[in-house]
């Protein structure tokens, strides 16, 4: 490129999109050899026996039954009163901490990212994940200059590496006075993996420790994917733990409809705040206020109408738990064969305990994605692996995948 209109700082700002990328490959191997011959394992959206992205039906029967006012109107900035309240209900369920809590209406969980970098980490700064994670947070820290930094996510023992966790986070706090951390538990993206509660007791004894050094310290749980994580209880019996913390820790949560009502294209999520200052969330509600009427002014009234409707009405919430249920239990059965079959052929695999992703970590994962192809078999290579929709392959397609996988890596790795 020789012609250049962009701003000089901006100049070079590409996206990588693997993932897309493997995903055409995918498709026009299905033009060619038939849709039946290919596994396509790149996408990220549940998809049903037929490979077709699903959606929740007591989502289609309350969507399409809106009044078309709910879908030309504009919603307030910080989203409908209505929607704020009840996303809250639908991030802890019943496990909620005691605290003071907030939500603001964002662009999906992409958004609620978003202005959690933008508000709580400082232009510079290094925001602080773990080493398998989903791509675009490096965009997003980029994007708004900050700069992302990683730590090992799993030990030796194939257990969270709070180690890891607890020397980056002295390191970063060296250097700033405040840290963001974002975490993506559980059914993390791209492993499946999900902190358990004694990890979450750790990791909140690192962050106290350093509280009580006189620095600020927020933690973004990344959410996205919970619906499909397990008994809704049980999966957010982590939350109790930040009850009562110190004012100077302050949690937030990434909430997404894009998969917990199969709305990913209809662009609605939260970023909701908790914190024991009744000042850090009126802060926070006037910050998110400012970030999303400067970022997308305001978001789609309808997901959020759909959202209040079925959490008020006892009968459309059982729907939706159990064909979420459903959902989840057909993922399991399609991750089953394949861990199974990993097990069997020693295939090594990132534990995966549930969600849309298991990954295989290679530092080849581009040339055995391209060997893979010999096979008809499309999937995404990260950085770190290989990375596998299990949300969206049938199950009669996953068996032998593994094993395939295996023979890929030994043939690359001569
Ligand atoms: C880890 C993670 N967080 C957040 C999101 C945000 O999704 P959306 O913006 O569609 O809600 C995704 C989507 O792929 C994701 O994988």
């Amino acid at each position: 490129m020789s012609t250049f209109m962009t701003a000089a700082s901006r100049e070079g700002k590409k996206i990588n999109d693997v993932v897309f990328s493997a995903g055409a490959a995918a498709r026009a191997a299905i033009e060619q050899y038939g849709k039946e011959k290919v596994v396509n394992a790149t996408v990220g959206c549940y998809g049903d026996d037929d490979e077709n992205v699903a959606c929740l039906p007591v989502v289609e029967k309350v969507y399409r039954s809106l009044p078309m006012s709910d879908f030309i109107t504009y919603a307030p900035p910080v989203g409908l009163e209505t929607y704020r309240h009840d996303v809250i209900d639908a991030t802890f369920e019943d496990q909620r901490p005691e605290g003071y809590t907030a939500a603001v209406a964002t662009a999906g969980g992409t958004g609620a990212v978003h202005i959690a970098i933008t508000n709580y980490s400082e232009v510079g700064d290094k925001v602080l994940t773990t080493d398998w994670r989903w791509a675009v947070y490096d965009n997003l820290c980029a994007e708004v200059g900050r700069q992302l930094a990683t730590f090992a996510m799993l030990d030796d023992t194939r257990s969270f590496n709070i180690e890891s966790f607890s020397s980056s986070v002295a390191a970063i706090l060296q250097e700033q006075d405040s840290i963001l951390i974002m975490l993506n538990t559980p059914a993390n993206n791209p492993t499946g993996f999900a902190l358990s509660d004694r990890d979450w007791d750790e990791v909140l004894d690192v962050c106290r420790f350093h509280e009580k050094k006189g620095k600020r310290i927020t933690i973004l749980v990344d959410i996205a994917y919970i619906a499909y994580a397990g008994e809704k209880n049980e999966v957010r019996s982590f939350m109790k733990k930040f009850s009562n913390l110190p004012e100077h820790i302050f949690v937030l949560f990434a909430y997404s409809m894009s998969k917990a009502f199969t709305l990913y294209g209809q662009r609605a999520g939260a970023l909701v705040g908790l914190s024991s200052s009744q000042d850090v969330i009126r802060e926070f509600e006037e910050a998110g206020k400012y970030s999303a009427r400067t970022s997308w002014s305001n978001v789609n009234r309808a997901a959020m109408t759909l959202l209040s409707v079925i959490r008020r009405d006892p009968v459309l919430l059982k729907e939706l738990e159990a064909e979420e249920t459903g959902f989840f239990r057909t993922i399991c059965d399609r991750a089953a064969i394949f861990m199974e079959e990993a097990k069997a052929c020693e295939l090594n695999v990132i534990p995966y305990k549930a969600g849309f992703f298991i990954s295989v970590p290679t530092t080849v994962s581009a040339a055995a994605c391209e060997k893979l192809h010999d096979d008809l078999i499309f999937a995404a290579p990260l950085a770190r692996g290989i990375r596998l929709g299990v949300c969206s392959i049938p199950a009669y397609k996953m068996s032998g995948v593994a094993g395939k996988i295996k023979k890929a890596l030994e043939a690359v790795n001569g």
